[in-house]
């Protein structure tokens, strides 16, 4: 079993500590583990060409030249994925985020992928063949392990529900996630012992996970957080008075018991989980509808455009005076 660790902190402080210490414990059960410095790579972030080239021939294909397709390999080739992300700024690091539109995200979302595969390729949505690997559809399991400096809960609040965002497209099922917070200067998390453990455990649940047959794997984390299915605690209301877990968009309501909120999630709620195949293919549908429905009026599109075309003078070219497109 082939454990890859994503590791988003600094060389040898306090995400990369955690990290090793995880893989400690994963690799006394066997398990093979190799670490990626994510500062050590260089990613360009996606420039959204349309038609994708990667999406049509793979990544080896894509305008940028740099460490997106050794990334990419690296991610399907192995069983189980471990992401540690320090906090900045409420959530994971903006590269990570960047890394995720380039070569993850949509571009390996395995319910528009069955789609296309289903069809040799096409989507009758579009004029051009999907390349479609068909690793992406591996069954793996994950976890992640977030730092924050801060103690208090309110600056890590985004932290966890983004790294969420990293492996649903691909239905990696994330079996443990820790968030740790107070630990800012480099290596004083190895004075948190508890944290230390945790971290231990975490990378043996990784190993344990990965050896039962993927739909009966569970989350055993020790923080069940508020969603039952991603087990994060972002809600957001929506217009309604219904509530959304921001992480994975399953719906439910609030009730109030004396002076305590309990959201209440229905399972057939749950199943439409961005994390499960059902909620990503809802996904997949509706945006095919909103491009069949704008097919009638997209020669007005043209037109209509001209004006924002023309109107010049604000845009101020980048200081190594690439051209404007
Ligand atoms: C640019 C920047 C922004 C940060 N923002 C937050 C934050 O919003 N919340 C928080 O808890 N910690 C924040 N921190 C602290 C880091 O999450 C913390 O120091 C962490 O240990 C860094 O990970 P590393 O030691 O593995 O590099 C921030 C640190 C930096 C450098």
């Amino acid at each position: 079993m082939k454990l890859l660790a994503l590791t988003c902190g600094r060389k040898m402080a306090n995400c990369e500590i955690l990290t090793k210490e995880a893989l400690m414990g994963a690799e006394e059960l066997g398990a093979e583990v190799e670490i990626i410095r994510m500062l050590d790579l260089e990613i360009h972030h996606c420039n959204i060409c349309w038609p994708c080239p990667a999406m049509m021939k793979g990544y080896s294909s894509c305008i940028h030249k740099d460490d997106g397709p050794f990334l990419f390999e690296k991610i399907m080739d192995c069983d189980a994925l471990l992401i540690s992300a320090p906090v900045y700024s409420l959530t994971p690091p903006g590269y990570l985020i960047a890394i995720r539109d380039r070569i993850l995200g949509n571009k390996v979302d395995v319910a528009s992928l069955a789609e296309v595969k289903k069809s040799q390729g096409k989507d009758e949505r579009f004029d051009f063949t999907f390349h479609v690997d068909d690793r992406i559809f591996k069954k793996r399991v994950g976890a992640f392990i977030s730092v924050g400096g801060a103690v208090s809960h309110d600056w890590v609040t985004l932290s966890l529900p983004l790294l969420y965002t990293m492996v649903f497209p691909m239905e990696i099922k994330v079996v443990d996630q820790m968030q740790v917070c107070g630990v800012a200067d480099d290596g004083a998390i190895t004075l948190k012992e508890n944290e230390l453990q945790k971290a231990r455990d975490l990378g043996m649940n990784i190993v344990k996970a990965s050896k039962q047959p993927y739909d009966s794997v569970k989350f055993v984390g020790e923080d069940k957080g508020v969603c039952p299915v991603c087990h994060c605690k972002a809600i957001v209301i929506d217009d309604d008075g219904s509530i959304i877990c921001a992480s994975c968009g399953v719906r439910g309501t609030l009730k109030i018991e004396g002076n305590k909120v309990i959201p209440i999630f229905l399972p057939e709620e749950q199943d439409k989980s961005h994390l499960f195949l059902e909620g990503k293919k809802i996904h997949h549908f509706e945006v095919g509808n909103v491009i069949k429905e704008l097919d009638p009026y997209k020669e007005k599109i043209p037109e209509l455009s001209k004006k924002y075309a023309s109107y010049k003078s604000p845009v101020i070219p980048p200081s190594k005076q690439k051209k404007d497109k």
